[in-house]
């Protein structure tokens, strides 16, 4: 009895975890959203436009990653925690690049850390679905740094 009560609170809190992880990834995407739209859309010079091309074509993706996240949020019987931080204000394409670079990479650390915890909660489908967003948010970052060079 004893076990099987530690066993289920375990479940638990593997889950709830997993829940958080997911609430914590779902503020990423949204400030993403808002990061690219603040970026493509103030962004100067010739490396502004280049960065306007890239983000733009990449809000779209951030918003399906972000719908595709509350719904599974809601999915395992969580709670939504929706409150994104608003995007800096920064001044040269340069410097925006770089924190859309950074923000992408730290994007796909956690999502290599919630493929981890999915699996251990044993849910295949949100592991394949988590492996696709880390390769989309590497082509993302790999794309941006191509700008950079
Ligand atoms: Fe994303
Ligand atoms: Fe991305």
């Amino acid at each position: 009895m004893v076990k099987r009560a530690t066993k289920s609170t375990t479940q638990k809190s593997v889950k709830q975890a997993l829940i958080d992880g997911l609430n914590d990834d779902l503020n990423l995407e949204l400030e993403a959203v808002l990061r690219y739209l603040h970026h493509s859309a103030s962004a100067t010079g010739l490396l502004g436009h280049e960065l306007r091309e890239e983000l733009k074509s990449d809000i779209v993706g951030e918003v399906n990653h972000a719908v595709f996240l509350a719904d599974k949020i809601t999915a395992l019987g969580g709670e939504l925690d929706i409150k994104p931080a608003m995007p800096a204000k920064v001044r040269t394409a340069k410097e925006m690049m770089q924190i859309d670079i950074a923000a992408e990479r730290q994007v796909i650390k956690n999502y290599a850390r919630r493929i981890e915890q999915a699996e251990a909660f044993g849910d295949k489908g949100l592991v394949i679905r988590l492996e696709d967003m880390l390769a989309e948010e590497t082509d993302h970052a790999e794309e941006l740094e191509r700008l950079r060079r």
